[in-house]
């Protein structure tokens, strides 16, 4: 009895079920041209003596030139790295044009900012169906702690590590949030990440929002008390009090004009600059918690959070208004 064919499209899918890194795959065509596609066939092989082997289409304009080639460099891509993904998925044309490459072993074109790369030189080819496999063996190779671009059903995806968490808790009472609430888990999270910061915040007798206002002032350099009110999502009563209040403490000035504007003095400077630093020490100690890789996960995550969910808040990082 014949198997039924297997349709092609839920191949394909079941297939993007399996989660990869992305690669780029470089080499010097016979006239010296640089040539390179991604490609996230990749896979390591052997340890003893050291291979990886990644796949071609038959049908790729690449194929005669790696068909041809001693040598191949594999650049496993950092998170940051999309474009040049989609660069390098491009059929054809010059792929390379204004990237600063290095040069590698036989001269290959190697790019920069990967999280590793691999310099090899062609081993074996085997028939792959539709594609050539090629098995090289690394000659060299670097790598760094950036967190790779990951492949995954079709789409860019983030690596991050499960880090041994046990399941979330739930309430012992029906009707109350369970541990892995996103709310709970943003307030309280930001309640961890800004206590020391806070205490020096309320050392210098400012309170939360007289924080808030001085951070916005560095981005913004001069604030009308409406600005300052939409800003900080306050009442005009409270936005004035507020500016009134700092203006008192010194750390912030007023200049007069239709309508006037508020601009930090040279101590809000100073007081700023120093719990901004506190802020920034406190990012490193998340970063030396939770590593290089899952910090870039959570921040991404974070910025979709707010990009996709903040549509009706002020933007302030947007040019001000003249
Ligand atoms: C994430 C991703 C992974 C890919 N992996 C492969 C692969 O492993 N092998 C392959 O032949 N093409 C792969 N491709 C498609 C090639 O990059 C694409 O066909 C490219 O245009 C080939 O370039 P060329 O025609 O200039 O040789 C991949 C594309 C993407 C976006």
């Amino acid at each position: 009895m014949s198997r039924p064919a297997i349709d092609a499209r839920s191949f394909r899918t079941a297939l993007g079920s399996f989660a990869t890194g992305v690669t780029v795959i470089t080499t010097r065509a016979a006239d010296g041209t640089a040539v390179g596609l991604t490609a996230n066939s990749f896979n390591s092989v052997s340890l003893e003596p050291p291979m990886v082997l990644w796949s071609l289409s038959r049908s790729a304009k690449s194929m005669p030139v790696f068909e041809q080639a001693e040598y191949f460099a594999v650049h496993v891509l950092a998170a940051d790295q999309e474009t040049l993904s989609t660069r390098f998925a491009r059929s054809g044309g010059d792929k390379f044009a204004h990237l600063a490459l290095e040069s590698g072993i036989a001269n290959l074109p190697l790019l920069s900012g990967c999280a590793a790369r691999f310099q090899c030189r062609t081993s074996f080819r085997h028939d792959g169906g539709d594609h050539l496999i090629f098995v090289g063996e690394v000659l060299e190779f670097d790598s760094t702690e950036r967190a790779p671009l990951i492949y995954h059903a079709g789409q860019y995806a983030l690596s991050a590590r499960k880090g041994g968490l046990g399941k979330p808790r739930s309430a012992r009472m029906a009707g109350t949030f369970s541990e892995d609430h996103l709310g709970y888990l943003l307030s309280r999270a930001n309640q961890q990440f800004y206590r020391p910061v806070r205490q020096q915040v309320h050392a210098l007798g400012l309170t939360d929002e007289g924080y808030s206002l001085l951070c916005l002032l560095t981005l913004r350099h001069a604030m009308t008390p409406q600005e300052a009110m939409s800003l900080m999502g306050q009442s005009a009563n409270a936005a004035a009090a507020l500016l009134a209040d700092m203006g008192d403490m010194g750390l912030i000035a007023r200049k007069e004009g239709t309508p006037p504007r508020y601009h930090l003095t040279d101590k809000g400077w100073d007081v700023t600059l120093h719990l901004m630093a506190a802020s920034k020490a406190r990012e490193a100690d998340v970063l030396n918690v939770l590593g290089e890789v899952d910090t870039f996960a959570l921040k991404t995550l974070l910025l979709r959070l707010v990009r996709e969910h903040g549509a009706d808040q002020p933007d302030l990082w947007a040019e001000p208004e003249e």
